[in-house]
């Protein structure tokens, strides 16, 4: 009977293959396992080289896939190919402790758990060699993520963990899948909290080959925060447009005070710039926040500003005309500026999101 299956999500590890194979090899030794490596088409050949260890070694397998990018979905197809009734999650590149999943199994089978995660900030543990930047930006993110999970992990970042199938599948389905910290998603989405230990384990350096996490991983987590934590509420981006178009009334009064009061322009010049200058600081906010993951660049970033004025100019007719409408009838000025101030930001989200930022 197949026991463990260990699921690798890799891009561009060639290099790390053969060692990490022959040291599950030599680890599970008395134990039934496979390993399948979910690679997104690496430039490097990673997949071609699985496949030839695959002919030879039945236990291995390869799934890849083509026209797609995103360590947490790689992983959530890894696993649903697998067919254990325990999978490990673990990286390509070694940083992870092989040495552990002995242990692990025999840990999540003891104590009848869910999960068992192998953590770095847990008494054992350790992150290594780290600058500091990296290592206050992993606590900033271990603190955001007690937001989403009510489960005190030590290490809700880490990317090596054991999960049984059962709590696999109760989460899969509501998994908001954005993003690499899969942990932290599978633990947000389980409909009851999951039965877990932590063990600790040194994160180790890359054996081969480079980091592939960037800024835009900072960028996606907060995503699957917000999507998390208020998603069945209001969509993240439309959140993070929203604060956005806050800041840009800050931005429409500070400039509208500089020029009227300080600068002594006429009223109805001052509050053209103050507009013109909200919606191009709303633009720039947006541009680099709300849709970072499509962000524009070079000439496309001046012709999406064009896009954006033409948008916001017809939400704030549409503003405006909720508005009146509403006042003409209710003689309630707040009610009716407030609707005016959401049917122009759900059309400027809207439209935006069609014209100015439109899927490629
Ligand atoms: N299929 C696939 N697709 N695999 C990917 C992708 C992708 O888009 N991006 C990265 N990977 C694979 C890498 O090849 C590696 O095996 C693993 O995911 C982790 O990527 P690294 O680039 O090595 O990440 P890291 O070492 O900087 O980050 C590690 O630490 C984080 C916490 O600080 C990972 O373990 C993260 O999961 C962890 O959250
Ligand atoms: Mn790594």
């Amino acid at each position: 009977m197949l026991e463990l299956s260990i699921v690798v999500p890799s891009f561009n590890e060639r290099d790390n293959i053969r060692e990490l194979i022959s040291r599950l090899d030599a680890v599970l030794a008395g134990i039934r396992w496979e390993v399948i490596y979910v690679d997104d088409d690496s430039p490097d050949g990673t997949s071609d080289l699985v496949r030839s260890i695959a002919r030879e070694d039945s236990r291995v397998r390869c799934l890849h896939r083509i026209g797609r990018r995103g360590l947490s979905r790689a992983v959530v197809e890894g696993v649903l190919a697998s067919s254990a009734p325990s999978i490990v999650v673990m990286d390509a590149d070694l940083q992870h402790d092989e040495t552990l999943l002995p242990r692990m199994l025999a840990k999540v089978r003891e104590d009848k758990l869910d999960f068992v995660v192998a953590s770095r900030y847990c008494e054992g543990g350790s992150v290594g060699e780290w600058d500091n930047k990296r290592a206050a930006m992993s606590r900033f993110a271990t603190y955001l993520a007690k937001l989403v999970v009510a489960s005190p992990l030590t290490d809700p970042m880490s990317g090596f963990f054991l999960v049984q199938r059962e709590a696999f599948d109760r989460a899969v389905r509501r998994l908001s899948g954005e993003g690499y910290k899969i942990l932290l998603d599978l633990f947000a989405s389980s409909p009851t909290p999951p039965r877990y230990a932590e063990l600790p384990f040194v994160f180790r350096e890359r054996f081969a080959g480079e980091s592939k996490l960037d800024s835009a991983v900072l960028w996606q987590y907060i995503m699957l925060i917000l999507d998390k934590r208020f998603g069945h509420i209001l969509p993240p981006r439309l959140i993070l447009f929203s604060l956005v178009g806050g800041s840009g009334l800050f931005v429409h009064f500070l400039i509208l005070f500089l020029a009227f009061r300080v600068g002594n322009v006429p009223f109805a010049v001052g509050q053209i710039v103050a507009t013109l200058a909200a919606m191009t600081s709303n633009y720039v906010l947006n541009n680099f926040l709300t849709y970072r993951d499509r962000r524009l660049r070079g000439m496309h970033f001046f012709t999406g500003l064009l896009s954006f004025y033409l948008v916001c100019g017809v939400g704030a007719v549409g503003n405006v005309g909720v508005a009146n409408m509403i006042f003409n009838r209710q003689q309630e000025w707040w009610l009716a500026g407030l609707a005016g101030v959401v049917v122009g930001t759900v059309w400027n989200y809207v439209a935006s999101a069609m014209f100015t930022w439109k899927k490629s």
